[in-house]
C-alpha cells in the first residue's frame, strides 16, 4: 500500500529505513511523551509488528518520505484500539517523526491522507487519537485535523504505572461527516 501527498510518500518499511527510524526511537526528546526511549532491537520489532497489520487489516503505521529529497521523515497511520483502552474498540490516528522534520505541516499532511483513506476506502464511522495531556504539539496536529476533544474522556493510560507523570492522556475524535463537510 502506497499513497502519495503534495510532499510525501507514505509507503511499506523498506530495510534502508532502520537506521533513521532506530535514530529517532532512540531520540529522547523525540520520545519525551512516552515512557521511554526505544533500542534498535524494539524498532525492529516495531516495523515487523506494523508490517502484519497491514497485512492482516489493511490499516498500519506506513514510513514517510520526504518525495522531493527521499530522506526518512518517521511514520503516520491508522491502527486498531482493543481493550484495555477505555475508547476500544476503536482506529487511532498516530505519528511520530524525526526532530529535523518538525515545524513542516508533514504529520498533518500524512495524516490527512490516513483520515481520506479511513474515512473513504474503509468506511470507518469515527477516527480518535490520543496522547499525554501535555503533548502541545500532538494536539495542535489534531485539532488542526478537525478533531475534538471532550474531557469527559480523557483518562489514565491503562499500559503506563499508575503515578507515572505521563499517565493523564486526552482522547480526540473525529466522526466521518465532520471530515467530509
Ligand atoms: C507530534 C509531531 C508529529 C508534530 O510535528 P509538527 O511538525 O509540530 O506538526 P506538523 O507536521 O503538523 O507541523 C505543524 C507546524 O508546521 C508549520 N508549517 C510549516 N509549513 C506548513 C505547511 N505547509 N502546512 C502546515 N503547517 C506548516 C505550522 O505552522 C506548524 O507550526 P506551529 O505548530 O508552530 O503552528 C512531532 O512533534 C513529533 O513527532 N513528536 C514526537 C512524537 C509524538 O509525540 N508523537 C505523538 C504521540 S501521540
Amino acid at each position: 500500500m502506497r499513497m502519495e501527498t503534495d510532499r510525501l510518500l507514505l509507503r511499506p518499511w523498506e530495510p534502508r529505513d532502520l537506521d533513521p527510524f532506530a535514530t529517532l526511537n532512540a531520540d529522547p526528546e523525540v520520545m519525551r511523551f512516552f515512557p521511554s526511549t526505544r533500542t534498535r532491537e524494539e524498532t525492529t520489532e516495531l516495523i515487523e509488528r506494523t508490517t502484519s497489520l497491514l497485512a492482516e487489516r489493511d490499516m498500519s503505521f506506513l514510513a514517510v518520505e520526504e518525495k522531493a529529497s527521499g530522506d526518512f521523515v518517521g511514520m503516520v497511520g491508522l491502527a486498531p484500539v482493543g481493550p484495555p483502552m477505555p475508547c476500544a474498540p476503536a482506529v487511532e490516528i498516530g505519528w511520530r517523526l524525526a526532530k529535523h522534520h518538525w515545524g513542516k505541516g508533514y504529520a498533518q499532511e500524512a495524516a490527512r491522507a490516513w483520515l481520506a483513506y479511513g474515512f473513504g476506502t474503509l468506511a470507518l464511522p469515527e477516527i480518535v487519537a490520543f496522547t499525554f495531556v501535555g503533548n502541545t504539539p500532538s494536539r495542535r496536529v489534531m485539532e488542526r485535523l478537525g478533531m475534538t476533544r471532550d474531557p469527559a474522556d480523557d483518562f489514565e493510560h491503562p499500559g503506563i504505572a499508575a503515578g507515572h507523570p505521563i499517565r493523564p492522556h486526552v482522547l480526540y475524535r473525529l466522526k466521518a461527516a465532520d471530515f467530509r463537510a
